[in-house]
């Protein structure tokens, strides 16, 4: 399919999938490669017919969502934001972790891909911040929608090239290097359970409530601004007052979202307001 009749589908579709084309535009060819091949797995000559397909198959939509997930991700993604939650974000919220029972950081990387985030995390806790809080504990609930990639987190193993961004020593400090590639040590993994869920519909738990939630690359990129606002409640909702959103890089906030202050601004880290920061708030 060509690059232009490939985009004019995209920018048809993407919408009705609550997806906005402005987030597609630089990785749409991985997307209109996915395309061509389902394409040619139905017997359909082009995207006009795919769109007829859409029209009169419902089901197709699922197949076609799934198409257009963008799992791309590596460790540290982004070191000045991991380099901010680990000199000034962590440390403030592990002091408050630390004065109340169980004594655990809870943390959430929602749209986890291949479980990148997550485990920086845990790098970032057990080799920066256990020496100066030895009685914290941190857990970390991984989520992704994508069955593969959710496999890939769980089984922990990675190409050289998914670490390139990771500080000096740590590879060595935190993972095995192994004919199928390198595999993170077991007590880097034993912080994070990974569960398939969609972002947009959350597990209602009320114990669930986290200091520190990343939701990057996902719904800020992707999704149409109604979504985005949608998601953005159910984010609010999981985490405590004073605790921390991280957006990725290139991401906003939708326009007058309610709740959050900016923490690190350019580095698209939100505060959460609430009982305990409103008032003391004035970014
Ligand atoms: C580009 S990756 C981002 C990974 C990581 N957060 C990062 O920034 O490096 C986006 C991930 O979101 C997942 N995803 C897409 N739609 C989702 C949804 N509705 N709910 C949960 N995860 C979703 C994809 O499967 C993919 O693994």
């Amino acid at each position: 399919m060509r690059d232009v009749e490939c985009v004019e589908f995209l920018r048809w579709a993407l919408p009705r999938l609550g997806m906005r084309w402005r987030g597609f535009r630089r990785v749409r060819r991985q997307v209109c490669r996915r395309v061509d091949r389902r394409l040619r797995e139905l017997g359909l000559a082009d995207a006009a017919a795919y769109r007829s397909h859409l029209e009169s198959n419902p089901g197709e939509w699922t197949v076609l969502a799934g198409l257009c997930r963008v799992t791309i991700s590596r460790f540290y993604r982004d070191r000045a934001v991991f380099d901010a939650l680990r000199d000034d974000v962590l440390p403030q919220l592990c002091a408050g972790a630390r004065a109340e029972p169980p004594r655990t950081l809870r943390c959430w990387s929602a749209g986890c891909g291949s479980g990148e985030e997550a485990y920086s995390l845990s790098m970032l806790f057990r080799l920066c911040l256990a020496p100066r809080f030895p009685e914290l504990r941190l857990r970390v609930r991984a989520t992704d929608i994508d069955d593969a990639v959710l496999a890939r987190a769980r089984r922990g193993v990675f190409a050289a090239g998914a670490l390139r961004e990771l500080p000096e020593d740590w590879r060595a400090r935190a993972f095995d290097e192994t004919d199928a590639g390198w595999r993170i040590r077991p007590a880097f993994r034993a912080p994070i359970e990974f569960f398939r869920e969609d972002v947009c519909a959350p597990r209602p738990d009320p114990e669930d409530r986290f200091h520190l939630v990343l939701c990057r690359n996902l719904a800020f990129t992707y999704f149409e601004t109604d979504l985005q606002r949608q998601v953005l409640g159910r984010l609010a909702e999981r985490i405590r007052p004073g605790g921390a959103l991280v957006l990725g890089i290139h991401e906003s906030l939708p326009p007058d979202a309610p709740g959050f202050a900016p923490w690190h601004a350019r580095l698209r880290i939100f505060r959460r307001l609430g009982a305990a920061t409103r008032g003391s708030e004035s970014a």
